[in-house]
């Protein structure tokens, strides 16, 4: 009696499952990841060989999902950072959670272009690609603004 209690119970999940995800676009409790990015810039580089990136990476379903690696075409390498008290840590991944935001601002997460190929100049845009641990990759033409730019929104 008790097994067959519990197997019904799975059949039921089951089915709402199914209903959950050909529900309408917006409001999915407990779907994948789904990712966009907005606001990604790179102030004008004042190293030879050295920038910062900073974008956010939204996302509006219902699990969480990792950004693990950034490359792009300007840069021989890209690595991830933190900022702690001043002090830059560089990080292998950073969660982005469900229904949440993963933030690289000034003054906290950034983006670091190492090796950089050509020098970015404001104006120009670069391109990074940003892989998931769960969703596709993501590419983003980066716009490139003046090295003092702060973005109009936030601080
Ligand atoms: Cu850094």
């Amino acid at each position: 009696m008790r097994r067959r209690a519990v197997l019904g119970a799975g059949a039921l999940t089951g089915a709402l499952a199914l209903a959950g995800c050909s529900g309408a676009d917006s409001g999915d409790a407990s779907g994948p990841a789904r990712l966009s990015v907005s606001g990604a810039y790179m102030p004008q580089p004042v190293s030879a060989d050295m920038a910062a990136g900073f974008l956010t990476i939204t996302n509006k379903g219902g699990t969480r999902d990792e950004l693990t690696a950034v490359t792009s075409d300007v840069a021989g390498r890209v690595t991830l950072h933190s900022t702690t008290g001043g002090a830059m840590t560089e990080k292998s991944s950073f969660a982005v959670p469900a229904h949440g935001r993963l933030v690289f601002a000034s003054g906290g997460n950034h983006l670091m272009f190492e090796r950089l190929k050509r020098a970015p100049k404001q104006g120009q845009t670069v391109s990074v690609k940003l892989t998931f641990a769960e969703s596709g990759p993501l590419t983003v033409e980066m716009p490139v603004r003046s090295a003092t730019y702060h973005p109009p929104t936030g601080h």
